[in-house]
This record gives C-alpha cells, sequence and structure tokens, in this order.
C-alpha cells in the first residue's frame, strides 16, 4: 500500500468559508461530505456550487475526496458526477455492505469515465454490513476501510453505545476490529473511526495512539484542531525510526536467520516485517 492519509478531514460540502479552511489545513485527505453534513434539500446546491469551490490545481494540498451518498439513494450517481468533475482523487462511500457494493461503484466510476477515481468505504453503518468485513478483497480501486458507531447503534435501535464502564460496547469493538483485519486483510489502509469532542484534545491523542498501536495508519477528522494531533500520532517518531533500523540491521548482519537476539531480547521475522514497514511509513 503506498497510500494512506494519516489524517482525513470530513468538510461540509455545503460551507464555502469550511471548504477553504480544509484545503489550506495539513490534512493529509479532505473530505468534502454530500451525505450527512449537507440537509438534504440543500444538496442539489452544494453540487452545483462545488466547481466553483475546488481550486482546479492543488499541487501540495491535501488529497480530495467527496463523500457521496449511500448507493441507494437517488442523488448517489449525480455525486460521483460531481467528484469526478472537480478532480477528486476518490470517493467516500457511507454504509457499505461489502465488497459487491465496491464493485457496483467501481463500474459506476468506470462508466462515467473517473480514471484513476479511488473509493473508502465506511465499512460498518448498517446491521448486515458486519457480516461483510471479510469481502473488500480484489478491488483495484478501493483504497481504504474506515468504520462509524454512530449510523451502526442508530440501525441496530441501540439507546446507547457505552456500557456501565463508559468504554465503547462490544458490539462496537467488534466492529472496529473487524474493520481493522478486514482492511489488512483486502490490502487497503485500515482507518480509525472519529472523535466527536473536538476541544478535547488529550482524548483524541489517547484514541490516536491507541490505534495506531492496534495497526490503524489513519483517522477521521471533523474539525481542523483534530489534524495536526493526529498526524503527529500516526507518524513514526525518532526513537521508534531508530529502532526500526537496528532491526532490520540486525537481520541484515546475519540474513540466514530466522530469529535474532537484540538488546537481550529475541526477534523473529514478524519484528522484521514491522520494522521496515515502519520505515516505509516514516519515509513517505
Ligand atoms: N472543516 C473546515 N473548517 C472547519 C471545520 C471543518 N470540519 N470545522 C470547523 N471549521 C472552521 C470553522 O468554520 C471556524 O472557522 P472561522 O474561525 O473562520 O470562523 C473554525 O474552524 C473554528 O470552528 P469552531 O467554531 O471551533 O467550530 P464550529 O462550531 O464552527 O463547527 C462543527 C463545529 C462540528 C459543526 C464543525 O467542526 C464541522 O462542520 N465538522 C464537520 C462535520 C462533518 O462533516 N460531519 C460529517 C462527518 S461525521
Ligand atoms: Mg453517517
Amino acid at each position: 500500500m503506498t497510500f494512506a492519509p494519516r489524517s482525513w478531514l470530513f468538510v461540509p460540502a455545503d460551507s464555502e468559508k469550511k471548504i477553504a479552511k480544509g484545503l489550506a489545513s495539513a490534512a493529509d485527505a479532505v473530505i468534502l461530505d454530500l451525505e450527512d453534513a449537507v440537509a438534504p434539500d440543500r444538496k442539489a446546491e452544494a453540487r452545483a456550487m462545488l466547481p466553483d469551490l475546488v481550486p482546479r490545481s492543488r499541487a501540495g494540498g491535501p488529497s480530495l475526496w467527496v463523500r457521496i451518498n449511500p448507493l441507494d439513494h437517488p442523488d448517489m450517481a449525480q455525486d460521483v458526477g460531481v467528484a469526478i468533475a472537480i478532480g477528486a482523487d476518490g470517493v467516500v462511500l457511507p454504509k457499505a455492505q461489502g465488497g459487491s457494493d465496491i464493485a457496483s461503484l467501481a463500474k459506476l466510476i468506470d462508466l462515467r469515465g473517473g480514471g484513476m477515481m479511488q473509493i473508502h468505504a465506511v465499512a460498518t453503518e448498517t446491521a448486515a454490513s458486519l457480516f461483510q468485513l471479510g469481502s473488500y478483497g480484489g478491488s483495484p480501486r478501493l483504497a481504504a476501510l474506515s468504520w462509524g458507531a454512530e449510523d451502526l447503534s442508530a440501525a441496530l435501535g441501540a439507546s446507547a453505545k457505552t456500557g456501565a464502564d463508559g468504554g465503547l460496547s462490544f458490539t462496537y469493538r467488534m466492529a472496529r476490529s473487524l474493520t481493522l483485519a478486514g482492511a489488512v486483510a483486502a490490502g487497503v489502509q485500515p482507518v480509525e473511526t472519529l472523535y466527536a469532542d473536538f476541544r478535547d484534545e488529550a482524548g483524541l491523542v489517547a484514541m490516536a495512539r491507541a490505534a495506531r498501536r492496534e495497526g490503524f495508519t489513519g483517522m477521521l477528522a471533523i474539525h481542523p484542531a483534530q489534524v495536526d494531533p493526529i498526524n503527529a500520532a500516526f507518524t513514526p517518531d525518532e526513537a521508534e525510526i531508530a529502532h526500526a533500523r537496528r532491526v532490520v540491521a540486525a537481520f541484515a548482519a546475519d540474513p540466514q536467520a530466522g530469529t535474532v537476539g537484540l538488546d537481550g531480547r529475541m526477534l523473529d521475522r514478524p519484528h522484521l516485517k514491522q520494522a521496515e514497514a515502519l520505515l516505509a511509513r516514516a519515509e513517505r
């Protein structure tokens, strides 16, 4: 995987001010949202104004994505058309229900002449979606999977997402873990969900670090203040890079070995793979 934005910043697609702010931010990817962030009677207007609000040349800025409406929504095909018209790098598909949805969307993008356009699927927003998280392999357009708890809890008829201890209930933690494994199995980027309390930086950082330790390589954001902390949390620091270099060097010094010792600890091939992945991320 060569493409892995650390921060994916949502921007309501009907707000000229926020679009300008998002595109000028340090987000690795900006998602112009035509789904939940825009009221139904403003969607047509948002689509009409996007081509004027998004500059043609965006060299050096965030990669550009459009969150379209779900596959069964009457506006969906028009949303894809706008994404192509503004030269977006990809579309974010909400309420995705498995690999067959990605195939349908990819076919539509082909028909519309969408070039290299990629797909990021939000993969846990319906009850049925939870049974399809292992089905995402094999689409060259698919770049990332993320998950969401809000729509899932509404779909399940839940009155709360958290248990008595304040943490996410098992259902949501399961959805999150299956998204992580499903993304890695499909060879695409696993993306952590958003942290809604945008004034709580400490809480955001704790969540982002935990996600990275588990294998997520990026996270959704809803406010520009979340971008820097997320970018930092998903960037390998000097100590990690130095350690990874020593792991690679230890194996390079003994190419036939399945295991080597470093600082009194055993390292085997999975450690080498981890170290190489970390160095590849650090290089970007
Ligand atoms: N993208 C770009 N700019 C944003 C932004 C975003 N997601 N969220 C806030 N801003 C801007 C505001 O317009 C404001 O600009 P100003 O200083 O020029 O007035 C500045 O950042 C500070 O915003 P703040 O006052 O702290 O927040 P707010 O009350 O204006 O907005 C939200 C709060 C939640 C409505 C806003 O963050 C937002 O729209 N988030 C994205 C929502 C979304 O897309 N949801 C769909 C995915 S779940
Ligand atoms: Mg939603």
